[in-house]
């Protein structure tokens, strides 16, 4: 065998070489602007570091210097992100009638992304001066969605589901969800942005997540451009000779070929990039020892982000398994989100100063819990997600450790340092993905056929 390897005519990405440059520009800048507006944002806006011994305020919700540079960055991208459209001669059908080729559907999917995005900053930001009720701010994302969807559904947007083999004998190969598949898609977007802002208050442990969840979508887009190597294996087969052609890479195998496939991946390469770039400018100055907080602003832009591009690009269920850990969370969140159990305005762990280690931290019941409470926490307990104290002779349930993966992680792996737990945080995510790209590329064959 004589493996040839060649370049394939593919189509040029000059938007994709672009949009990282842009990416290294937000990256400097956010790196550069986050120290330097420090210390304006701390006269209106700061908090204490919950576990440190010291009280200084840290400058808070310096998010928003993120998504600004971020939102820029995308802004002033728009025209790059259509460049081979800017050149396009206006036609005269038969009627009279002057158009242009010029693609508005892939426009409208852009600007309604950026709405998006903007309505979540506004969110999170009031968030961080007003400190919004849960109850009003579960809903404000579902609004914000409402612009990725309209779009959605103008582009003709699909609301079937392929059903696993083994329900099929039930509901054929595809059902269609219609409005149900809307409301997912909404929900979704109030997921993303809450899941991340719940899974925090360590130093480095909202950035890192929303980093590597970039990350890995932009490994799953890679996945589906056409790489421009590929491999001719002449091959003799029955004295005849022919060429098998590898190419356009494995392009993730499925994927090659599909124009609107590539350009949906595109689409989700340009978010995903300066996000990867003001996250990592941030993670800088917000790891351990902190010295400034992201705030509400950037878990809840971060999370649209994710929302918009799951949406957009139509993968939102592969979305879905890069939040295994956020999904961990809010499920064994739910009886303190949903007043089961006490929840204190703060889950973070309990910080000893003495030793510098992070315990778990406990709510406590000022009455006996209800005997549906004390049933989920036994079960809980016994799945050993949580540690109970119980009264010595009545067996009462008088506190458990609040229910997050952090307070889960130290139950399991005992006390640790600060730094120590948003690494672990941070392998638990790396893992999520890892096990997330088995299960969408490995297993999935065995519940899907092709
Ligand atoms: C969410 C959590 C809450 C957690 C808080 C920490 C739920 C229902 N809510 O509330 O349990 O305590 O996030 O962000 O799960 N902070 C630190 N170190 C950090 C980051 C934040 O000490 O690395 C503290 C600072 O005092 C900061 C405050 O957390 O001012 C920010 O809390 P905020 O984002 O307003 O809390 P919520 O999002 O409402
Ligand atoms: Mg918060």
């Amino acid at each position: 065998f004589i493996v040839r390897p060649f370049l394939e005519p593919v189509p040029s990405l000059p938007g994709l070489y672009t949009s990282i440059g842009f990416s290294v520009f937000a990256l400097i800048t956010t790196l550069y602007l986050v120290p330097a507006l420090g210390p304006t944002f701390k006269t209106k806006l700061s908090g204490r570091d919950l576990l440190k011994v010291y009280t200084d305020p840290i400058p808070e919700s310096l998010g928003l210097v993120c998504a600004s540079v971020y939102i820029l960055a995308l802004i002033l991208f728009i025209p790059f992100a259509f460049s081979d459209s800017l050149t396009m001669k206006s036609m005269q059908t038969p009627e009279g009638i002057v158009v242009t080729e010029f693609p508005h559907s892939r426009l409208a999917v852009y600007l309604s992304s950026l709405l998006s995005l903007l309505i979540a900053t506004i969110l999170g930001f009031l968030d961080d001066i007003f400190d919004i009720r849960w109850r009003h701010k579960l809903p404000i994302p579902i609004i914000a969605s409402i612009p990725l969807l309209m779009v959605y559904f103008a582009e003709g947007g699909n609301t079937h589901i392929v059903v696993p083999l083994p329900l099929r004998f039930l509901f054929g190969s595809l059902v269609n969800l219609g409005p149900l598949y809307y409301l997912y898609m909404s929900l979704l977007s109030t997921f993303a942005t809450n899941s991340i802002n719940i899974l925090a208050g360590i130093n480095g442990s909202e950035v890192s997540q929303a980093l590597i969840i970039a990350i890995s979508v932009i490994l799953n887009d890679l996945l589906y451009l056409p790489w421009p190597i590929g491999f001719h294996l002449p091959v003799h087969l029955l004295g005849s000779k022919a060429e098998v052609e590898f190419g356009g890479v494995w392009s993730a195998g499925m994927a090659y070929g599909s124009k609107e496939l590539v350009e949906r991946h595109l689409f989700s390469l340009y978010f995903m990039l300066p996000l990867v770039a003001v996250c990592s400018g941030f993670m800088y100055h917000n790891w351990y020892p902190a010295r400034v907080f992201p705030g509400d602003t950037l878990c809840y832009v971060t999370g649209m982000a994710f929302a918009v591009v799951g949406i957009q690009a139509h993968f939102s269920k592969t979305l879905l398994l890069f939040f295994l850990p956020q999904i961990f969370n809010f499920v064994l969140s739910c009886p303190q989100l949903f007043g089961l159990v006490p929840c204190p305005r703060h889950r973070v762990p309990r910080f000893d100063g003495n030793t510098n280690l992070l315990h778990p931290s406990k709510a406590l019941f000022m009455k006996p819990p209800s005997s549906l409470t004390s049933s989920v926490l036994r079960i809980l307990a016994i799945l050993k997600l949580v540690d109970l104290t119980t009264h010595p002779s009545t067996g009462v349930i008088l506190e458990t450790t609040n229910l997050t993966i952090l307070n889960f992680f130290l139950v399991r792996l005992g006390p640790m340092n600060e730094k120590r737990l948003v690494q672990v945080l941070m392998c638990s995510q790396i893992a999520g993905s890892i096990l997330a790209f088995t299960v969408r590329y490995g297993l999935s064959g065995l519940v899907y056929d092709g």
